[in-house]
């Protein structure tokens, strides 16, 4: 039985996966965040005909958060075909704004949870600038 507020999350990344933009690919990837103030931000992936110009889900939901104004995150429920692991650079993205916050992982087709990690065992020794 998932938590009242991952459930919701997980419902969001599914149902933003349908508006994923990925005509070269086909595979459609939603992405759920909760910000540190409780807000529910959504995100999926926007494939390009320049194929290197595609955005990731990931990003795209921490875009959304930063241009709502807010630049933490506790939880985000990506969902995909499969349940697959954030790309690398979205590894990077994410750990910019969250070492400690957790990444679920959900399968599209059966809608279960699969794996549950934290950013930083995602991309222990991320890169960060010296201050
Ligand atoms: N994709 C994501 O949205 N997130 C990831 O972490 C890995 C890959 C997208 C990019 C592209 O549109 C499609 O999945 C296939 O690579």
């Amino acid at each position: 039985m998932l938590h009242k507020q991952e459930e919701e999350l997980v419902q969001a990344a599914l149902a933003v996966q349908d508006q994923a933009y990925a005509p070269y690919s086909q595979f459609a990837v939603g992405a759920a965040l909760r910000t540190a103030k409780g807000t529910l931000v959504v995100g999926c992936n926007v494939e390009n005909a320049s194929y290197g110009l595609t955005m990731c889900a990931e990003q795209a939901a921490v875009a959304a958060m930063i241009a709502g104004g807010e630049r933490e995150f506790g939880t985000i429920v990506i969902a995909s075909r499969g349940a697959v692991t954030p790309c690398g650079a979205c590894r990077q993205v994410l750990a910019e704004f969250g070492m400690n916050s957790a990444v679920v992982l959900v399968d599209s087709d059966t809608h279960e949870v699969q794996h549950r990690w934290l950013v930083k065992e995602l991309l222990p020794g991320a890169f960060k600038l010296l201050s």
